[in-house]
C-alpha cells in the first residue's frame, strides 16, 4: 500500500500535530528531517516528513561553526520563521539552544518566541531528568516539547567529543531514568541519539510516548536525520548512523565550475538567455548620446 503523504495542492492539508505524532506510537514509523530556511522546509514537508526540525545543528552546517554551542535565539528565531514559511503540514519544531532554558523562566520566554515570533508548533530541549521542570513548565503553558536524550551535543564538553552514550549496565539504566523523567514531565516524544540499539529497544518498549532515533537502530518509533548529510552538503564529517541518499554538495561543485566555464568562455548567457528592446525602439536607442558629469 503507498504511504505518499506528499503535500496535496488543494487548500485542505491535513496538518501533523503534537497529539497526532504521539498517536503514532507503535503505528507507522515517524519520518522527521531537519531543515533551516524556506526551500528546505517546503522540500523536506513536500516529501511526505511527519516533522520537521529546525535543529541547533544549523551552527555547524549552515552558519559553519565547529560545534552547536555558538548559536543564538536571534539566530535560531530567523531560521525558524523561514522555515515555518515553507512547512505546511509537518510538525514543525524549533530546537532551543544552549543555555537558552537553563532555568524554568528562560525556558517559557525564549520557547515562548519560537512560537509566536518563529511560528513553530512546538519545541525540542536536550537533557533528561535535570531539566524536568523545564519540559512541565512548557508543557504546562501549552507548548508541546520533543525532548532528547543520549548523545546531546549541546554536553560535548562534558562528554570529551560526539561519542556514542549508554554503552554499559549502568549508562543504560541512567538513559532509562531520563526517559522516563521527561515522559512523566509532559514530553511528547522523546529524540535518542547515539546509542546502543538494545538501550533504545527497552527505552522504546517503556515508554507510552514515541522514541525517534538517530543513530539508535531500527527499534525506535521514528527517524530523524540531518538534512545535509542525506543530501551529502555536509563533509567535515560523517557520522556512522549516517545514511547519504543523494551527493548534492559535488553535484552543486560540478554545476557552479561548469557556469564558471562559460561564463568565462563566453557560453552563457545565450540568446535565449538576452532580453532584447522591442523593435519599435531599437532606433531611437542606438542614437542616445550619453555625457558623462565631468
Ligand atoms: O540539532 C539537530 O539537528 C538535532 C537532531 C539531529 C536531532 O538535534
Amino acid at each position: 500500500m503507498s504511504t505518499n503523504k506528499k503535500t496535496p495542492t488543494t487548500d485542505k492539508v491535513k496538518k501533523v500535530t503534537a497529539p497526532s505524532v504521539q498517536g503514532q506510537k507503535g503505528g507507522e514509523k515517524i519520518c522527521c528531517m531537519t531543515a533551516y530556511d524556506y526551500s528546505s522546509g517546503l522540500i523536506a514537508d513536500d516529501s511526505g516528513m511527519d516533522l520537521v526540525l529546525v535543529g541547533d545543528s544549523l551552527a555547524m552546517v549552515v552558519l559553519g561553526h565547529e560545534d552547536t554551542l555558538s548559536v543564538t535565539m536571534d539566530e535560531m528565531v530567523h531560521h525558524v520563521r523561514a522555515t515555518s514559511r515553507g512547512v505546511k503540514r509537518a510538525l514543525l519544531v524549533a530546537d532551543m539552544p544552549f543555555m537558552s532554558f537553563c532555568t524554568v523562566p528562560k525556558a517559557l520566554e525564549n520557547a515562548g518566541r519560537f512560537i509566536s515570533e518563529g511560528r513553530a508548533k512546538a519545541v525540542k530541549l536536550e537533557g533528561g531528568e535535570a531539566v524536568a521542570p523545564q519540559i512541565k513548565a512548557l508543557s504546562d503553558a501549552g507548548i508541546p516539547v520533543m525532548a532528547h536524550i543520549g548523545l546531546t551535543p549541546q554536553h560535548v564538553a562534558k562528554f570529551g567529543g560526539f561519542k556514542a552514550q549508554g554503552k554499559s549496565v549502568e549508562a543504560t539504566k541512567a538513559l532509562i531514568e531520563d526517559a522516563l523523567a521527561v515522559e512523566e514531565a509532559g514530553a511528547f516524544c522523546v529524540v535518542l541519539e547515539a546509542i546502543p540499539v538494545e538501550a533504545a529497544k527497552l527505552i522504546t518498549g517503556a515508554l507510552s510516548i514515541p522514541t525517534i532515533g538517530i543513530g539508535a537502530g531500527d527499534v525506535t518509533d521514528g527517524q530523524i536525520l540531518v538534512y545535509h548529510d542525506v543530501l551529502g552538503l555536509f563533509d567535515r564529517f560523517t557520522p556512522k548512523f549516517v545514511r547519504r541518499y543523494a551527493e548534492l554538495g559535488a553535484a552543486t561543485k560540478e554545476a557552479l565550475e561548469e557556469y564558471c566555464d562559460d561564463v568565462r568562455r563566453g557560453r552563457f548567457p545565450a540568446d535565449k538567455n538576452t532580453i532584447y528592446m522591442p523593435d519599435d525602439q531599437v532606433e531611437s536607442v542606438r542614437k542616445i548620446k550619453i555625457k558623462k558629469k565631468k
